[in-house]
């Protein structure tokens, strides 16, 4: 799926722009900076497919990135920016909700925790809207490499108290790091294996 390359489709800001729903797709959902841009890119092989940045509230759009004639992989705008001024994240979440709720071709979310932090409250937020839909979100712990091996067994059983909560959460849990590949493969196969 991932042999093909991966190209941008297109930045949507309203539900009548996303693209048809003829195919598969995956979302990325999670905190702003938690790296869904940077994962995106190291799924693809590419370093810039997707905007990555250090400041927050990067990705403004809905943006469609297609693998071949695959599934689409979709980046999310990031949650949980406080900076950001109340009418825009007003209509972020507006639109997030409607999507998360509304895409038919949906067959996962991923929810992108940071490792270092664990799940939040927002995080939560979103979780609960997953359930609502009946999406099956899967947790995807990002920036492994900034967290201690002492440090890991703790964040896995937090994440995993939580998830037993919500109903739609997919149970195994992926940590990844971008900045050093781990995880990546795994990550290519699940989603491989959503048709
Ligand atoms: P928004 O678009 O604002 O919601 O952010 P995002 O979730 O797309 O985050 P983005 O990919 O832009 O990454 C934010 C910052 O985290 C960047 O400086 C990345 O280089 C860094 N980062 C992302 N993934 C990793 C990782 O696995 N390890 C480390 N060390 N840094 C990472
Ligand atoms: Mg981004």
């Amino acid at each position: 799926l991932f042999a093909g390359g991966a190209e941008f489709l297109k930045g949507v800001v309203a539900m009548d722009g996303l693209p048809p729903d003829d195919r598969a797709e995956v979302c990325f959902a999670g905190r702003s900076n938690v790296g869904k841009s940077t994962l995106i890119n190291a799924l693809t092989g590419r370093k810039a497919l997707a905007r990555a940045s250090n400041t927050p509230g990067r990705t403004q759009e809905i943006n469609y990135f297609t693998l071949g004639d695959g599934h689409y992989l979709v980046d999310l705008p990031g949650y949980g920016y406080a900076e950001a001024p109340v009418d825009v994240v007003r209509r972020w979440q507006a639109l997030l909700k409607a999507y998360l709720s509304g895409r038919a071709t949906l067959r996962r979310a991923f929810v992108l925790v940071d490792m270092r932090h664990g799940i939040k409250p927002v995080d939560e937020e979103i979780m609960a809207l997953l359930d609502t839909s009946a999406v099956t979100f899967q947790v995807v712990l990002t920036k492994a490499d900034k967290v201690k091996e002492k440090d890991r067994d703790r964040v896995l059983r937090q994440v995993r108290e939580k998830l037993s909560k919500h109903p739609a959460a997919f149970p195994e849990i992926v940590q990844t790091s971008s900045e050093k590949g781990q995880g990546i493969t795994t990550l290519r196969a699940i989603i491989a294996g959503l048709a």
